[in-house]
C-alpha cells in the first residue's frame, strides 16, 4: 500500500500535466480563481481536479460550477494529490498544514500562494517534502490574464518546468527568487489589481460627478484602462513614455492634467504605498518564522 501511493506521488518533471492530480486546500477568492482558469483552459481535464475547503458551502459551490471533485477533508486530498495549492490566508497557513504535515509525501509539489509564507518557513513546516514552492498570482488568474511569480526551495528547481506548464494557461509565468524580487512582485502584480481599482473608482466617481450615469462612467473608465493596457501590450518596442508623448500635446489639455499629477507628486504617494505594502509582507514573512 505504502509502496504504491509513494510511486503515485512521484512527479517527475518532464510528466505532463494531463497525467498529474491537483489539488487545492482553500477555495476561497484565490483558489477559485486558479480552478476556474485551469477548467477553463482545457490544459487539464476536471477529472484531475481536487478541492478542500473549512466551510461546505464554497466546495459545493466549485464542484457545481466547474465539475471538479471535492474530498471531504484535507488528509484525503493530500493522500490524492501529485501537487497540492495551498489556498488559505498566510495567519492560518501554519494551523492549517501541521496537523497533516505527516501525510505529505517527499515526492509531491507543495505550492503555497501565501504572502509572506517565507520557503524557510515552508521548509519548517514540511522538512520531507522535496518540491516545495512558493507561488504569488493575482486575480485575473480567473480570466486567465494573471502575472504570476515563483521561487522554489533547495533542489526544487528541477520542478521549474512542471509550475511553468502548470501555470502558463493562467497567463505571464514569471521566476523571481524569494526577496527583493519576490517582494516586488507580490506588491506590484499579487496585490496591483487592488490597486488599479481603488484608482479606477476615484475615475469613475469622477466621471459620475460630471453627469454621467454610473453604468456608462464605469465602461468608459474600464474601456479606458483596458484600451491603454492593449494599446501598451501589442506597442512592445514602444516606451510607455512615448505611448504617453502621443496623447500630450504643449500646453494641452492633457499636459495640464500632467503637469498637476507631477505638482501633487502621485508617483511618490505611489512609491510610498508600495513600500508599506513590502513591509507588511515582511512582517507576515517575520510573523510565520516563529524565530
Ligand atoms: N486574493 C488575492 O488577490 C491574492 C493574491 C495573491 C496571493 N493570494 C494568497 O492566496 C491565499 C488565499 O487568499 P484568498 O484571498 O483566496 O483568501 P480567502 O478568500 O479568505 O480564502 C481562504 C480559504 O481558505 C479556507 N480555509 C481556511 N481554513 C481552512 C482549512 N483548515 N482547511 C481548508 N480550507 C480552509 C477558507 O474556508 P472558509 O470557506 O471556511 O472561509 C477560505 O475558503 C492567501 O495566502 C493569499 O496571500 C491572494
Amino acid at each position: 500500500m505504502c509502496i504504491i501511493v509513494a510511486r503515485r506521488h512521484k512527479v517527475a518533471h518532464d510528466e505532463s500535466m494531463i497525467y498529474q492530480k491537483i489539488g487545492f486546500i482553500g477555495t476561497g477568492h484565490m483558489g477559485q480563481a486558479m480552478i476556474q482558469a485551469l477548467a477553463e483552459s482545457g490544459k487539464v481535464p476536471v477529472s484531475k481536479l481536487y478541492a478542500s475547503n473549512r466551510s461546505p458551502g464554497k466546495l459545493k459551490r466549485v464542484q457545481e460550477q466547474f465539475g471538479i471533485n471535492v474530498v471531504a477533508n484535507n488528509e484525503e486530498l493530500i493522500d490524492i494529490c501529485d501537487i497540492v495549492i495551498i489556498a488559505v490566508k498566510p495567519q492560518d497557513l501554519t494551523a492549517v498544514i501541521e496537523p497533516v504535515a505527516s501525510s505529505f509525501l517527499p515526492g509531491q509539489i507543495v505550492i503555497s500562494l501565501a504572502a509572506g509564507y517565507s520557503l524557510r518557513s515552508l521548509q519548517k513546516l514540511l522538512p520531507t517534502v522535496k518540491g516545495l514552492v512558493r507561488v504569488m498570482p493575482n486575480t485575473p488568474a480567473t480570466i486567465r490574464r494573471a502575472v504570476l511569480g515563483y521561487c522554489m526551495g533547495p533542489g526544487a528547481d528541477i520542478y521549474a518546468p512542471v509550475i511553468e506548464e502548470l501555470f502558463s494557461p493562467l497567463g505571464l509565468v514569471v521566476p523571481a527568487p524569494e526577496g527583493e524580487l519576490f517582494e516586488a512582485l507580490t506588491v506590484s502584480c499579487g496585490s496591483g489589481p487592488g490597486f488599479i481599482f481603488e484608482v479606477m473608482q476615484y475615475w469613475q466617481e469622477w466621471v459620475e460627478e460630471h453627469g454621467f450615469e454610473p453604468d456608462v462612467a464605469r465602461k468608459m473608465v474600464v474601456q479606458t484602462f483596458l484600451g491603454a493596457a492593449e494599446l501598451a501590450a501589442k506597442s512592445v518596442d514602444m516606451p510607455l513614455h512615448d505611448l504617453q508623448d502621443r496623447v500630450v500635446s504643449k500646453k494641452g489639455v492633457t499636459a495640464a492634467g500632467l503637469q498637476s499629477m507631477r505638482e501633487l507628486e502621485i508617483e511618490r504617494a505611489l512609491r510610498y504605498s508600495f513600500e508599506k505594502a513590502v513591509l507588511r509582507d515582511q512582517e507576515l514573512a517575520r510573523g510565520t518564522a516563529k524565530d
